[in-house]
């Protein structure tokens, strides 16, 4: 189904064409003054410099054929030359039937057939899954469900830091600890050597001192950059400890990302990529692409119009290490092999974005992907303290994301304590999500690329734009219609529109399909936050207004019932989307 802008678009360009102007002056957005009308044309302005006649004369002459058509309950011109518009209450009524009959709950399926991998995450093993992560993880896991909702076949991968420095650092730190381990042993042999069981606390401990320690100590420091080297060309004894530090890092990841609701189709990291270097060097080389530069090999990527300095990507170091970006396009290389992917999207924090932009220019330089593959990198912020910079723990240090997650389910948790609505039994569940969605709402609610602070007494405020408004919304509709006795999936039509605050309502949830397209097109899961908050907050209005369960009139009751239970199901598709589960009661 298409979103009403859309529909109005065609027949306003209709009305262009039938007066003798372009049919392309006639899109039709969402009102600027929703107190004035509801969507509004500008096309007259663009139409004056084309016809060299006044916007308004040509807005009257359109508006005049508009008012003709009965899905128009007001067109009009209005000075110096929009178009404003008021669709008839029959046919929003229609359309927001049409949208609770659609399988789709009115997503317009503007991707279908297809294909994209999406890389978010990004965490890195044996170092601890931080805050840093969090907003790729959640702002990648919105853009995949959105994009899924949407008709594109998805898959995401987290592309785990697997193969870097951090691993070397680990193995050293553990080779001068526990000096007789068989994995450090030059004969280790896996077929009958086994290693020592790792685990997490110790990962935890041990790489935070392993890196400090290689920043003040040389000799360490080039102990780790050995070991690394060695991981990488396959020692036994370090791949076997390697597996062992992969295995404990990876479980803990799982349930961290399960708290958050977050999930993965590829578990892929960038030791995967290994296996397709020799061809990234083959074809690099074959294109005569690879330059020497200081004993390394690199690529130039600058263009002419740069506006500042590319610099060229280096993809073996002189000790012909390979490097963060000669990963990325062998990973590139095996995504189009395993997924023939007509986008690949990288959800990753914006001070990546020159690495990405070389990244980008190489791998089409290289011909790793098709002209018409898109490789799209979108940047997210930093998510601030109160004081404005990167956010931090009490003592200064970086926030464990098991730790946030814990301080806002416990937070959640106080906050309810006083509702009797939550049972015992529900109580740790719903302190959970509430404490997660007012988490995940408040970053998504801003504009991805942008900064935030992250103020936890702001978002689990029961009122305004935040989460958990959202979820007690959806909570205050299952108590209306459990009192009705209506069943939650029953789909029942709206008849009619009974007050002004029905208008509203309506109009709101016949925007959402709008908000997606942008959403997606932008790959900004702040516009599903803006329409589920419309949708909630012009919900309550009409709840304010109306009082629906002691309505005599069983016409305008019924009616009532079916638009609240829409709201319902759009608001628990919008805060899917986001990645929010919704609760039963609060
Ligand atoms: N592991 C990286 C980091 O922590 C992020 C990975 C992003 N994805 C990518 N394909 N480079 O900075």
């Amino acid at each position: 189904m298409r979103a009403i802008t859309e529909i109005l678009t065609d027949i306003v360009s209709e009305a262009f064409e039938k007066c003798g102007y372009d049919r392309s002056l006639g899109c039709v957005t969402e009102a600027d003054r929703p107190d004035l009308c509801q969507f509004q044309c500008n096309g007259a302005f663009g139409g004056a410099k084309l016809y060299h006649k006044p916007p308004f004369s040509i807005a009257e002459q359109v508006a005049r054929e508009l008012a003709q058509d009965s899905r128009f309950s007001r067109a009009e011109a209005m000075k110096p030359g929009f178009i404003n518009l008021v669709v008839s209450d029959e046919y929003l009524v229609e359309y927001v039937n049409s949208i609770a009959n659609d399988p789709y709950l009115g997503i317009p399926q503007i991707c279908r057939g297809k294909r994209a991998v999406i890389d978010y995450g990004g965490p890195n093993v044996a170092k601890p899954l931080h805050i840093g992560h969090l907003r790729s993880a959640i702002i990648g896991e919105s853009i995949k469900r959105l994009a899924r909702a949407c008709g594109c076949t998805v898959y995401g991968d987290i592309h785990l830091g697997d193969w870097g420095l951090q691993i070397g650092l680990v193995i050293t730190e553990l080779r001068v600890r526990h000096p007789e381990w068989k994995c450090f042993s030059e004969d280790f042999d896996a077929e009958k050597d086994s290693v020592e069981p790792l685990d997490i606390d110790l990962l935890n401990e041990v790489y935070p001192y392993a890196s400090a320690k290689s920043k003040t100590d040389e000799e360490y420091s080039r102990a780790a950059h050995k070991a690394t080297y060695e991981l990488q060309n396959g020692r036994p004894g370090y791949i076997a400890l390697w597996r062992e530090i992969l295995r404990v890092s990876v479980a803990d990841l799982k349930a961290n990302y399960d708290k958050l609701g977050v999930t993965f189709d590829c578990w892929y990291g960038e030791s995967d990529a290994a296996a397709y270097e020799p061809e990234l060097m083959r074809i690099l080389t074959s294109k005569g692409l690879l330059r020497e530069s200081e004993g390394a090999q690199v690529v130039d990527v600058a263009e002419p119009d740069d506006t500042f300095p590319i610099p060229p990507v280096i993809i073996k170091k002189s000790d012909n290490s390979s490097i963060y970006a000669t990963t990325d396009l062998a990973t590139i290389i095996q995504r189009v092999r395993d997924f023939s992917p007509d986008a690949i999207w990288y959800v990753v924090d914006n001070r990546q974005s020159l690495h990405f932009t070389q990244v980008f220019r190489c791998a089409r330089r290289a011909g790793l992907v098709c002209e018409d593959t898109e490789l799209g990198f979108f940047g997210f912020g930093t998510m601030n303290g109160s004081d404005g910079k990167p956010y931090k723990t009490r003592d200064g240090g970086v926030m464990r994301l098991s730790d946030l997650i814990d301080a806002v389910t416990s937070a959640a948790r106080e906050k309810l304590e006083g509702s009797s609505f939550v049972s015992q039994a529900d109580r740790e569940q719903t302190s959970r999500r509430v404490g997660v969605a007012a988490l995940k709402f408040g970053d998504l609610m801003n504009y991805r690329a942008k900064d935030y602070i992250f103020d936890m007494d702001k978002f689990l405020s029961f009122e305004g734009k935040t989460g958990t408004y959202l979820l007690y919304t959806v909570t205050r509709i299952n108590s209306i219609l459990k009192k009705a006795g209506v069943s939650e999936d029953a789909c029942l039509p709206v008849s009619g529109v009974y007050s002004e605050a029905d208008r509203e309502l309506l109009l709101c949830a016949a925007l959402c399909g709008k908000a997606y397209v942008r959403a997606y097109e932008e790959k900004a899961p702040n516009y599903l936050c803006d329409s589920a908050y419309a949708i909630a907050s012009s919900f309550s209005h009409f709840y304010h207004e109306n009082r629906i369960l002691d309505q005599q009139d069983p016409v305008k009751r019924e009616s009532w019932l079916a638009l609240i239970s829409l709201v319902r199901r759009l608001l628990i598709k919008n805060l899917d989307i986001l990645g929010i589960e919704t609760v039963e009661n609060m």
